[in-house]
Order: C-alpha cells, then structure tokens, then sequence
C-alpha cells in the first residue's frame, strides 16, 4: 500500500506517516524545506518531493513522479498548511490569499493529482487536515479560519462525489497540536486569541495520527480528534452561541484588565 503525504517532514503529517510505515506501508512525503525532508526520508525508507503544494503544476508533476516510483497512491493525507493568526484590521491582504493558496489550493491541486486514479480503481483514501478553526469563527483567525471552512467544504462535496465510487473521503478537525506550526502561531496570536484557549494543553501530533489512522481503518468522515471539536463538527450550530458566548466573555475580560 502506498501513502503520498502533504506536510509529511514534521507534525501530524510525520506522525502519520510513522504509524503507516509500522504497518508496512510505503510513504512518500512531499514538504518544501529539504533539510527535515530528507530526514524524514531517511527515517522512513520514504520517496521525497521538495515543492511548494501551491504550485499545481509543479505539485502534480510531483505525485506523478511518486507514483511511477512507488505505485499508484492507495491513501493521500493532506496535511500541508500553515496558520497565520493576526487582528483582522491588521492583517495585510497578502496574508489572506497566502493562507487560501496554501491550506486550501494546496489541499485541492494534490486531490485533483490523486482522485481520477482512485475513481478508476474504486478504491483508496482520501484524507484532507482542516482545523477546528474550520468549524467556528475564531477571533483572530480571519485569515486562516475560512481557508480551513473551504477544505470543509470541498470535503463535504467529495464525500457525496467520491464515495459511490469506492473512494473514502475524511476530513480532520484537529485542536491546538504541539507541533512547530504551533509555536510558530503563538508568536503572532493576539492576547484575545490566547485568552480563548485558555489553559487547554495541546494534544501531541501522535495522538491525532492515531485518530487519522483510525478514521481511515473505519473510513470515517468526520475526524475529530477531542471531545470539542467531535461535539462542535456534530452539534456545531447549536453548540457554537455557547462557545461564542464564553469566548466573548474571556476577550472582555481581558480588555477590562488592559
Ligand atoms: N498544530 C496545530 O495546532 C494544528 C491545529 C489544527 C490544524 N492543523 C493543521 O494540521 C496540518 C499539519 O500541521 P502541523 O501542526 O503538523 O504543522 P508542522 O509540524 O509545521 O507541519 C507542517 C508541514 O507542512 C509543510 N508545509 C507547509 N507549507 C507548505 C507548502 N506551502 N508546501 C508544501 N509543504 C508545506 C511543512 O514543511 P515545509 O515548511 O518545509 O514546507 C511541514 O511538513 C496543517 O494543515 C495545519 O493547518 C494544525
């Protein structure tokens, strides 16, 4: 079996790709930086694309390359993105777009790379990584928030689209995940954003690769890693004024303090 992962030098991407190997599946990895690339590639015995997956043209001819190599692709995880946090009002315009080409276009050039194969053969996974930022608007989340709804959406769509040919379509609502992405979004989160998470300690990337992993065993749709985001995807209009309604409280909280 053959698994192309986005995202898979680091995070949740690597830590699917981990578990997937130990249960003697070939991985092939695609991320831009080639430093943990060819460390992870290394690691894993893994095929390796340095490219930008916002880049269709260069992205497919990537997965193309994989597949001679390895073999048509049985599961793609999705995982590539990145989150840039920031107060609406002082967010450039740049940063919008960057996130859509990124979380979303990234998500949907490496599908429409995958899907005609998988459609042919009636079989196959495919696997997108959302946000619980994808299931509420979040203070200071303008930017990346509706590129995480988008990859929702296409997801919804591919579900109904995919399935009656034998194709599994998940989508994936991870919390706060300790990976670098994390620490790279702390150092741009408002205080207001902070505040919202309060003390929730983020999950471990393993943790969700096992949720990942598992949603693809039972082929599942909806993979929510925790309680909140699993309450939210199911309950989420009836769920959200509750939570809006708290998060709310926490932000003029700290206003008053400041
Ligand atoms: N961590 C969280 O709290 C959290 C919560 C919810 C959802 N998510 C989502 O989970 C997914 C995985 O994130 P992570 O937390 O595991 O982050 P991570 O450890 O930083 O991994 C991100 C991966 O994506 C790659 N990547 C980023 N931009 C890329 C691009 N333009 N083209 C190709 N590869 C790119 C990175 O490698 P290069 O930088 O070298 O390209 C890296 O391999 C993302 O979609 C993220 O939005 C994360």
């Amino acid at each position: 079996m053959h698994a192309i992962i986005t995202g898979g030098s680091s995070g949740i991407g690597l830590a699917t790709a981990r578990i997937l190997k130990a249960r003697g599946w070939t991985v092939s990895l695609i991320a831009r930086g080639a430093a943990r690339l060819e460390a992870a590639g290394e690691e894993l015995n893994a095929n390796t694309r340095a490219v930008d997956v916002s880049d269709e043209t260069k992205l497919s001819a990537a997965i193309d390359g994989l597949v001679d190599e390895a073999g048509p692709c049985d599961a793609l995880i999705s995982c590539a993105g990145l989150a840039r946090p920031g107060r609406f009002l002082e967010l450039d315009t740049e940063v919008f777009r960057q996130m859509i080409e990124v979380d979303y276009f990234g998500t949907l050039y490496a599908i429409r790379a995958v899907a005609p194969q998988m459609v042919k053969n009636r079989a196959g996974s495919i696997v997108a990584v959302s946000s619980a930022t994808g299931l509420l608007g979040i203070y200071g989340y303008s930017a990346y928030g509706p590129a995480k709804f988008a990859v929702r959406g296409l997801m919804e769509s591919l579900r109904a689209e995919l399935t009656p040919h034998g194709v599994h379509v998940g989508v994936v609502f991870p919390p706060d995940v300790d990976t670098p992405q994390l620490a790279d979004e702390n150092r741009f989160k408002p205080a207001e954003t902070f505040a919202i998470s309060g003390t929730i300690k983020p999950m471990t990337p393993e943790a969700v690769a096992q949720k990942i992993v598992q949603g693809m065993d039972r082929r599942r749709f909806l993979i929510c890693p925790d309680t909140g985001t699993s309450l939210l995807a199911r309950l989420g209009g009836l769920v959200s004024p509750v939570l809006n309604r708290t998060f709310d409280r926490r932000i003029a909280r700290l206003a008053k303090k400041s």
